[in-house]
């Protein structure tokens, strides 16, 4: 993950992954996932290179960037906590918990603390339905959230 490219490290990047995917059927999805896993967000300056190389509109390309949750148009923090909000997590109690768990490290859906340790997102089933509610924290599931849980958690991610 190199999170200071310039511009011009970006276009040239950005191609070579374009150039390497674009004969997929549907490549728009991988060519993302590729530039999200290397620079570890979606740079605006990527942009107009896939679509060029796509054949598409900079907002055709601006539209699935923004359309799915998991691309980030900045570089994350340290940690990257993932709290489910698809129904059987509601229904068993995330809004709250989620609430308390941004009220205690100052943020909102989406951001990162001022200190850059921490990003917290929203996704859409972890397929750990049977064991809600649950997150991801840093790539690993973690099952069954409850206020003791997340309150180690905002400990853990603050250090
Ligand atoms: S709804 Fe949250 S893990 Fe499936």
């Amino acid at each position: 993950m190199s999170l200071h490219a310039n511009a011009e490290e970006v276009i040239s990047i950005t191609s070579e992954i374009v150039q390497e995917l674009q004969s997929l059927e549907g490549p728009m999805l991988p060519i993302l996932n590729e530039i999200q896993d290397h620079f570890g967000f979606v740079p605006q300056d990527s942009l107009p290179v896939i679509a060029d190389k796509l054949n598409l509109s900079k907002a055709e390309v601006h539209g699935v960037v923004s359309f799915y949750h998991d691309y980030r148009s900045e570089p994350a923090g340290d940690h990257v906590v993932k709290i489910c909000r698809a129904e059987a997590c509601q229904s068993m109690g995330v809004n709250a918990l989620s609430e308390k768990l941004l009220s205690l490290l100052g943020i909102g859906w989406g951001e990162t603390s001022e200190n850059g340790k921490v990003t917290v997102e929203a996704t859409y089933c972890l397929g750990l339905c049977a064991c809600a509610p649950a997150a991801m924290v840093d790539g690993k599931l973690v099952a069954r959230l409850d206020d003791a849980k997340i309150e180690a958690l905002a400990k853990e991610v603050s250090q």
